[in-house]
């Protein structure tokens, strides 16, 4: 299990003895979990400590879940969300019909009509509700989780408390005395493990689990990221490696990055990548804007500012080596559309042409690009690329010297808000 990455310049030059030096301190501050934010690098030896019996005690909600209820309804918004929903939509085949169970998202924005509408679609299925947050205080889930948790009442009475689980931090939150109050079944948020961190936690396992998908495979794959990136050596960890691409681009004066894919289905693993990256770097007037596309459509909208506009922006590949259920082109009789010459190619094929057509352009347009691939789309894989962001983030902040863990910025408009709507105390 590896990814592979690849760099349109010349690594060897980026690294001095002095860049050597930092990241070796960098990378043993890391695994001994001192330095600034430590107390919050619980997820860097999370996969590996991970116990048979907490992933079954997961398994068996889940399994209970996928037993008793149609639709499962996860209540967060960033960390508490997007991972589990970044692993889901990347491992569920398209036009995927949900006969078994379905998994809704609510919480993540504050629209009333996205609500009633949920609650109307909720009323003919079986419900479980999963309502994750962190410091239990965030105010858009807890709106959700007010208004879905009266529905639950309203439909299940006294039995709406078995199908209410709780993710929150053990030590406290109005969540916790909330669901400790009412008797709901609780999972951990480590106190240790943030929320764009905690995807490997119950956080993410949990919906993860509910969708069908492997936790196991899943938390395998994290594990042997998290052996391989512990080895310090900047020519082959590619950790290491993507954070010293980033981080010297930026000097370069590079201030965006682009995560390029060829799969929708990895819409929302992008935005996993630019919570992690944005909430992780931004900060002190530093740090790379992470941005995304999805290729081939925006070839056809952003790939002009890509080619021609200002040279600010490095794109990186997200490249899926194996798809499945692959088509090939089929030769036509009359050949009207005169594609026959594609005959016999795979539609991955084609997207691979397109990924060395797109990089080789934008080169010439002198766009900067690191290619990052892993073999296939399944649990393992996903695991083990995700825990390479994680670890290569936590880098590529420290590079800045910032504090990868902490979101000082997030809080100014939660002020404001708690202000114009006059919440007592502000
Ligand atoms: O990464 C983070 O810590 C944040 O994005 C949080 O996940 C997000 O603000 C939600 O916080 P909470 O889980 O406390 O509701």
């Amino acid at each position: 299990m590896t990814i592979n990455l690849t760099y349109s310049g010349d690594y060897q030059q980026l690294v001095s003895s002095e860049l050597e030096k930092r990241l070796k301190v960098i990378h043993n501050n890391m695994l001994n979990k001192t330095g600034v934010g430590s107390e919050f690098l619980g997820w860097h030896d999370w996969p590996s400590g991970v116990s048979e019996t907490f992933l079954n005690e997961i398994q068996q909600t889940a399994d209970t879940i996928r037993q008793n209820s149609d639709v499962l309804v996860v209540i967060g918004i960033g960390g508490s969300y997007l991972g589990s929903k970044a692993v889901i939509e990347a491992l569920t085949p398209h036009f995927h019909k949900h006969e078994e169970i379905e998994v809704l998202y609510a919480g993540h924005h504050v629209n009333g009509e996205y609500l009633a509408k949920l609650m109307k679609y909720l009323d003919d299925k079986e419900v479980t509700i999963n309502v994750i947050s962190k410091s239990g205080t965030t105010t858009e889930p807890a709106l959700a989780f007010r208004f879905l948790q009266k529905y639950m009442e309203d439909r299940y009475g006294e039995d709406a408390c078995s199908r209410i689980i709780v993710t929150t931090d053990a030590q406290g939150g109005s969540l916790l005395s909330l669901s400790k109050d009412k008797g709901y079944q609780r999972f951990e948020v480590p106190s240790d493990i943030g929320g764009r961190y905690s995807v490997f936690t119950a956080v993410g396992l949990l919906p993860i689990a509910v969708a069908g998908f492997s936790i196991f495979d899943l938390i395998k794959g994290a594990s042997t990221a998290e052996k391989t990136f512990q080895e310090f050596d900047i020519n082959t960890n590619k950790a290491i490696q993507y954070a010293v691409i980033r981080n010297q681009l930026y000097n370069q004066n590079y201030s965006i990055e682009i995560l390029a894919t060829f799969e929708s289905k990895l819409s929302y693993l992008q935005e996993w990548w630019k919570q992690l990256f944005g909430e992780s770097e931004g900060k002190e007037q530093k740090g790379i804007f992470p941005a995304s596309v999805s290729f081939s459509t925006d070839l056809h909208s952003l790939g002009q500012y890509i080619q021609d506009g200002q040279r600010i922006l490095f794109e990186s590949f997200l490249i899926i080596e194996e798809t499945a259920n692959d088509l090939s082109v089929f030769t036509a009789d009359n050949n009207n559309d005169e594609l026959n010459y594609l005959s016999g190619l795979t539609l991955n094929e084609f997207n691979l042409a397109c990924y060395e057509a797109t990089s080789s352009a934008h080169l010439t347009g002198k766009v900067p690009q690191i290619g990052i691939s892993i073999k296939k789309l399944d649990e393992e894989n996903i695991g083990y690329l995700l825990y390479f962001y994680m670890v290569s983030c936590a880098y590529s902040a420290y590079l800045l010297d910032i504090n990868p863990f902490d979101q000082p910025g997030v809080e100014d408009y939660k002020t404001n808000i708690f202000k114009i709507l006059q919440k007592p105390g502000y």
